[in-house]
């Protein structure tokens, strides 16, 4: 049995005084779930406080993003320990928006997700096709290959850190989400890929999330899929009010009684 896991990636968003009253209404709201997994991930410089913020629930923190180096002379990067320090569990890694917009490769993110593992970080590892890719029908090979790229030499042992995030690049902040037929058929894919590359244990272990455009009036109909595990949600988990009902209806829909 998967515990759902619902994930927030705040990006570039919020202040200080705003991502700590966030927390603390999510924690007011969400702060005790049992039975479904919920973190939260705020910009680098907040950490800290949202922490804090977060000590005395039971919702685990997160960055958007980690260096693949260990330490030393590489300005403006965060390190997989200076992340641990910071009370961070989880990481998410290959976001569309690091791929599209910064230029981060599959070898890149291979790196990134090899040193979260071996940081003691969970990974939330995001992979997804293009708007152009999935009209072309290349959906399964783009992903596919993403997939097996950023898995590459992650073995048996230690790939059970890691949660994959499915998100459509065309559904990301668009308002647009991927059907749940589309988001199913996408994530039975991947579990099918995990099979091949792994066993069928590690498959049906492995974690998928579902990522764009979803909001509390999707979640429960993606959630319902078989092969969704959870959710990565953007634009929605700024909103105690959104996120708290994501996270609620996700766990009436799957959670781990
Ligand atoms: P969105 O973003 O929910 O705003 O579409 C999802 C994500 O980028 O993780």
């Amino acid at each position: 049995m998967r515990k759902p896991f619902i994930a927030g990636n705040w990006k570039m968003n919020m202040d200080s005084a705003s991502a700590v009253s966030l927390a603390q209404g999510l924690v007011n709201e969400v702060g005790q779930c049992d039975g479904i997994d919920v973190a939260v991930c705020p910009p680098f410089v907040y950490l800290p406080a949202v922490a804090t913020a977060l000590s005395s629930s039971n919702i685990s923190l997160g960055a958007q993003d980690v260096s693949e180096q260990a330490n030393g002379a590489f300005t403006g990067e965060i390190s997989c320990a200076m992340l641990k320090d910071v009370c961070c569990t989880y990481v998410i890694i290959g976001h569309s928006e690091r791929r599209h917009v910064i230029g981060e490769k599959d070898e890149l993110i291979n790196k990134k997700i090899v040193a979260a593992i071996n940081g003691g970080l969970l990974p939330i590892f995001c992979v997804g096709e293009l708007l152009a890719e999935r009209q072309a029908n290349k959906t399964t090979t783009v992903v596919a290959e993403q997939v097996k790229k950023g898995l590459a030499g992650i073995c048996s042992e230690r790939i059970q850190a890691v949660t994959i995030a499915y998100e459509p690049v065309w559904a990301i902040g668009t308002g647009i989400n991927a059907t749940s037929e589309q988001a199913q058929e996408v994530h039975a894919m991947i579990r099918g890929l995990i099979g091949k590359l792994y066993d069928k244990t590690i498959a049906s272990q492995m974690r998928i999330q579902y990522g764009g455009s979803a909001k509390p009036s999707n979640t429960a109909e993606l959630m319902s899929q078989p092969d969704v595990d959870g959710l990565l949600v953007g634009g929605a988990s700024l909103k105690v009010a959104d996120f708290a009902a994501m996270v609620k209806t996700s766990f009436e829909t799957k959670g781990v009684k």
